[in-house]
C-alpha cells in the first residue's frame, strides 16, 4: 500500500490542492487522476482538461493508484507553490517505479514557466503542457506512450476554450466558476502570471451566456465570472459592431434569471468603473462583494510594484464603492516585505486596511519570482524575519477587522443561498449572503434543500462565520 493520500479540497483555494473527482469507470477505457494547485483559473482549467480527455476515452478517477495517467495542474505564483508540487512529484515516483507505462504530466503555470527545464529537473515527468495548449493533450499522451517526452508550452493570443464545456464533477451542484477571459496585460513587477498565462484575451460573450444558461438549467444557483482582471473584459464583434464591456456582460448574466446569483473575481482598482458599480446596484442578484487587491498601502511601493494607482486613488475607489453600494463587502490581497519596504511603508499598509475595513484578505510575504520585473530591477532586500513579522501584524489586524465586520452583522437579516449541510453538523445548513460571508444555521423543521434561498437573522459570530436562525423561507419554486 502506498503512503500517499489524495489531497483534500480547501475552501481557500489559493495555493491549495484540489480533491480529484471520479467518473463512471465503465464508460471509459483509460483512467486519469488530476490534482490542481493555485488560483481558481487553474481549477477551471482542470475541468476543461477533463472535458478534452473524456472525448478521447479517458475517465477521471479519485484513486491515483488505479490511474494510467496522473496530472498536476500547477502554480508558480510563489516559491512555496512550486516546492509543494516538486514534493508531490517525488511522492508519485513510488507509483512510477511499481507500474511500467504509467505517465505523469505537469500542466499549468509551472509547466509554462519551466518548459523543457522541468523534464531535466524532474526526470519522472513525461508530459509538460502550458495553459494554452490543452487541446494538444491527446496527441501529447500518444507521443508519451511511445516513450518520448512530450511538450507543448506555446502561448496563444486567442485561445479561450470557448467551445469546450467544462466537466463539473467535484461540484456542490449549486455554485460554479465560469472563465470569461485568459491571460493578463498588466505588468505588476512582482507577478509571474503575465509570463505563465500570456496576453489578455476575452471570451465570446455568447459562449459565456450559453455556459451560464446551461448551468442554470442544471440547477446551479450562483456563478462567478473569472479572470485575472475582469474589469478589462472587452469584446468587439467586427460584423455586428457590438461592444460588450464587463458592465454589459454582468448585466447580461444577471438577466438570465433573478434567482441566479452572479459574482466576479478579480477586480483591479485601476479598472473597476462606475458603470460596473451602478450595474451592481441595479440588480439584486449581482452580489454585493468586490475583491479589490491593494497589495500595499504605500504609494512609493505601489509604484515599484507597477500597480499604476496611488494610495489616494485606492482610497477614493473604496469611498466610491461605499457611496454607490453602501452594503458592499470588500476584500483584498496584501503583500508584506516587497523590495525596499520600510517600517513606514508597512504602517501605511496597516492604515489602509483599517480605512477600507476589509471583511477578508489573502495575505502573503513577498517571494521573488525569476524573470519578473522586480527580480530584474530591484533587490529582494527585506530580511525574511522582518517579512514574516510584518505579515503576522497584517494577519492579526485582518483577524480583528473580520471579527468587527462580523459583529456588526449581529441582529441583521440576510438572504442566504444554501450550499449544503454544514461541515460540522448535519443538523445545520451552510450558505452565503450577498457579501460572500458564510452563515451557518439550524435546519429546524423547514423543508429546504441546497440551492434554496432563506432569510436568516444573525445571532452570533466567530471571526470567520456568522451564526443565525431562519426567520423566513422564500418560495423557492418560483
Ligand atoms: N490578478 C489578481 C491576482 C493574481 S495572483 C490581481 O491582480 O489582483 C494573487 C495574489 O498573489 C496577488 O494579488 C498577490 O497579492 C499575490 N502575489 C503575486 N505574486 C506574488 C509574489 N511574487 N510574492 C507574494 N505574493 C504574490
Ligand atoms: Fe499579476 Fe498584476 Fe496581472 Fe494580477 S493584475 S495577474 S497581480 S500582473
Ligand atoms: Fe498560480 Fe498561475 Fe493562478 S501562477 S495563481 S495558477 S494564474
Amino acid at each position: 500500500m502506498l503512503d500517499i493520500q489524495p489531497k483534500i479540497h480547501d475552501e481557500n483555494r489559493q495555493g491549495e490542492a484540489f480533491a480529484p473527482f471520479a467518473q463512471d469507470p465503465n464508460k471509459y477505457k483509460k483512467k486519469f487522476y488530476i490534482e490542481s494547485y493555485g488560483c481558481q483559473m487553474n481549477f477551471s482549467d482542470s475541468e476543461i482538461v477533463a472535458s478534452i480527455l473524456n472525448e478521447k476515452g479517458f475517465g477521471a478517477t479519485k484513486n491515483f493508484e488505479e490511474a494510467d495517467l496522473i496530472f498536476l495542474n500547477t502554480c508558480s505564483i510563489r516559491e512555496k507553490a512550486e516546492q509543494t508540487v516538486r514534493k508531490r512529484l517525488t511522492e508519485f515516483k513510488k507509483i512510477k517505479e511499481q507500474k511500467p507505462g504509467f505517465l505523469i504530466g505537469v500542466l499549468g503555470c509551472m509547466a509554462e514557466r519551466l518548459k523543457t527545464k522541468l523534464l531535466e529537473e524532474e526526470k519522472l515527468v513525461d508530459i509538460v503542457v502550458g495553459p494554452d495548449a490543452y487541446r494538444s493533450l491527446p496527441a501529447l499522451i500518444e507521443e508519451a506512450e511511445t516513450g518520448q517526452k512530450a511538450v507543448n508550452v506555446l502561448l496563444s493570443r486567442d485561445e479561450t476554450y470557448a467551445d469546450i464545456a467544462p466537466v463539473r464533477l467535484d461540484s456542490n451542484g449549486i455554485t460554479a466558476f465560469v472563465s470569461i477571459m485568459r491571460g493578463c496585460n498588466n505588468m505588476c513587477s512582482f507577478c509571474v502570471v503575465p509570463f505563465t498565462r500570456g496576453r489578455e484575451r476575452s471570451r465570446d460573450p455568447y459562449s459565456i451566456m450559453a455556459e451560464v444558461t446551461d448551468l442554470y438549467t442544471r440547477g446551479f444557483k450562483e456563478i462567478t465570472l473569472l479572470g485575472q482582471n475582469v474589469d478589462s473584459y472587452y469584446w468587439f464583434n467586427e460584423s455586428s459592431k457590438e461592444i460588450v464591456t464587463f458592465a454589459k456582460l454582468l448585466e447580461k448574466t444577471a438577466l438570465i434569471s433573478n434567482t441566479l446569483r452572479v459574482r466576479f473575481s478579480t477586480s483591479h482598482p485601476k479598472d473597476i468603473t462606475d458603470d460596473v458599480l451602478y450595474t451592481m446596484s441595479k440588480y439584486e442578484n449581482i452580489c454585493k462583494y468586490i475583491h479589490l487587491p491593494v497589495q500595499s498601502g504605500s504609494t512609493r511601493i505601489l509604484q515599484l510594484m507597477n500597480r499604476t494607482y496611488t494610495r489616494e486613488w485606492y482610497l477614493a475607489k473604496v469611498d466610491r464603492i461605499k457611496e454607490i453600494l453602501p452594503d458592499c463587502g470588500i476584500s483584498s490581497d496584501i503583500i508584506a516585505g516587497f523590495c525596499t519596504e520600510t517600517e513606514e511603508d508597512h504602517q501605511q499598509t496597516l492604515q489602509i486596511m483599517q480605512y477600507a475595513k476589509y471583511d477578508m484578505s489573502y495575505m502573503f510575504f513577498y517571494s521573488e519570482r525569476p524573470g519578473t520585473l522586480a527580480e530584474r530591477r530591484y533587490k529582494d532586500d527585506v530580511l525574511i524575519d522582518v517579512k514574516k513579522r510584518r505579515l503576522q501584524e497584517i494577519v492579526d489586524l485582518q483577524g480583528k477587522l473580520s471579527k468587527e465586520s462580523n459583529e456588526k452583522d449581529i441582529d441583521k437579516t440576510f438572504k442566504v443561498l444554501i450550499e449544503g449541510s454544514s461541515k460540522k453538523s448535519d443538523e445545520h445548513w451552510m450558505g452565503r449572503n450577498s457579501q460572500n460571508k458564510v452563515i451557518v444555521f439550524p435546519k429546524e423543521n423547514y423543508s429546504l434543500n441546497k440551492g434554496d434561498y432563506a432569510f436568516v437573522k444573525v445571532t452570533n459570530c466567530t471571526q470567520a462565520t456568522l451564526l443565525g436562525n431562519i426567520v423566513e423561507i422564500i418560495n423557492n419554486n418560483k
